[in-house]
């Protein structure tokens, strides 16, 4: 009786356990077939696909080449343009962003002969709504291309519509900036030394009528403002410049104006008065060049507008207006009503018109730089500041930019169109 017993519950376990063999088999069996199904339904598709790839026209290694790069739906959509080898080169891009591929077809259906690269890169730089040229793709495959200035390269293009070697030149020198066009004789003024770009217009009108003139020489005289006349164009000195203020043909003070720190030169250094910061400098000159045995003398400072008025009219009924305007300054126009111009002298002997036969002249000369002065009207240059040649005016301008003016020979109007306006 036991061991029916026995028996019976052995055979219940056995039925269990087969029983749970059968149910996990089962399981097992329906996961496979979910998995074989969607296998098979992949593969349908996938053939599917493959098969309108080829219908589109698609080889076969293009084939390879979309499906392992894009996801079913972008073949769909991809599906839905005409076939174009380009395509194939635009999903290799290395910049391709699959969530573009509509906007990437959409402008290669528009412009058939757009590169994979230009397409990529207007998509992404959300500019496909350019009209496409062979000069965008010059501009865009320039070897002087720079990315941050896409956007100006192409607003430029679309004004001026010059070729794109020439936009790349004008927006990399900032041309767009001024508003300026590059043309063949704006591109002669690039890059020279002391081309100021807000000049360029000027230049390209003053090579008109002067083409013999070397092209630095064009830039000198308009960024002295040669191209207008003397007296004419005129405005007030800028004040705010302080010390490196310019005034001449074109630059006025006003009557009213007077330097706020005069100060009255001791009669050992000469007469009248200068600005302090001037008459600091020349002081420490005066102790250099007296070291030599040399001696300086302030024979004609600061003048005030009203003794500029009256010294100029006297010449002018003396030599006519013509001549006077050659070696006197009109009235405002004066560099003297700056306070930081001197005409200079020796102690033993106080007239200018001497001074260039001194020793003393010759010391200057090399030696006035290192104290901030600048012979302001120098022989050869008359046709710049305006003036004859003065061996005995100095201005003080401070040492850096005098050292800069000795050394690179150039008047003072060059200096400041290009480093202080
Ligand atoms: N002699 C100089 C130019 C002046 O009159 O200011
Ligand atoms: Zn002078």
């Amino acid at each position: 009786m036991e061991q029916t017993e026995k028996k019976i519950v052995k055979k219940k376990k056995k039925t269990r356990k087969l029983k749970l063999v059968a149910k996990i088999s089962l399981v097992v069996i329906l996961i496979l077939l979910i998995a074989w199904a969607g296998v098979g339904i992949y593969m349908i598709q996938h053939k599917g696909n493959t098969v309108k790839l080829q219908e589109k026209g698609f080889a076969k290694e293009e084939i390879q080449d979309i499906q392992h790069t894009l996801r079913e739906e972008s073949i769909e959509t991809l599906l839905t343009y005409d076939y174009h080898k380009t395509i194939v080169n635009i999903i290799k891009e290395k910049d391709f962003q699959e969530t573009l591929l509509n906007r990437y077809l959409d402008f290669l259906s528009h412009y058939e002969t757009a590169s994979a690269h230009d397409i990529v890169f207007l998509v992404n730089h959300d500019q496909d709504k350019i009209a496409y040229t062979p000069d965008i793709h010059d501009i865009l495959n320039h070897k002087n291309f720079q990315e941050k200035n896409l956007d100006r390269y192409l607003s430029y293009y679309q004004k001026y519509e010059l070729d794109g070697d020439k936009v790349i030149v004008a927006v990399n020198s900032d041309l767009d900036k001024e508003d300026i066009v590059l043309d063949d004789t704006t591109s002669l003024f690039l890059g020279r030394t002391y081309t100021v770009k807000a000049n360029l217009n000027r230049y390209q009108k003053y090579y008109q009528s002067h083409k013999n003139l070397d092209i630095d020489e064009i830039i000198t005289r308009v960024n002295s403002n040669l191209d207008k006349e003397f007296y004419t164009n005129t405005q007030k000195a800028d004040l705010s410049k302080g010390n490196l203020i310019i005034v001449n043909k074109f630059y006025y003070l006003s009557s009213s104006y007077v330097p706020s720190d005069l100060v009255t030169i001791s009669s050992s250094y000469g007469r009248g008065q200068v600005k302090e910061e001037a008459y600091n400098a020349f002081i420490k000159m005066y102790n250099a060049a007296a070291k030599e045995g040399l001696y300086l003398y302030i024979s004609s400072p600061y003048r005030s507008y009203s003794r500029q008025k009256s010294l100029y009219n006297n010449y002018v009924s003396k030599d006519g207006k013509a001549e006077a305007d050659t070696y006197s300054a009109r009235p405002g126009f004066s560099e003297h009503q700056t306070g930081l111009a001197m005409d200079l002298g020796t102690k033993s002997n106080h007239s200018i018109d001497d001074f260039e036969k001194s020793k003393e002249f010759v010391w200057t000369k090399e030696h006035a730089y290192e104290y901030g002065f600048i012979l302001r009207y120098p022989k050869g240059k008359e046709y710049i500041t305006g003036y004859i040649y003065e061996p005995w005016h100095y201005r003080y301008v401070g040492t850096e930019v005098a050292k800069y003016i000795y050394e690179h020979d150039i008047t003072y109007e060059e200096y400041y169109e290009y480093f202080v306006k």
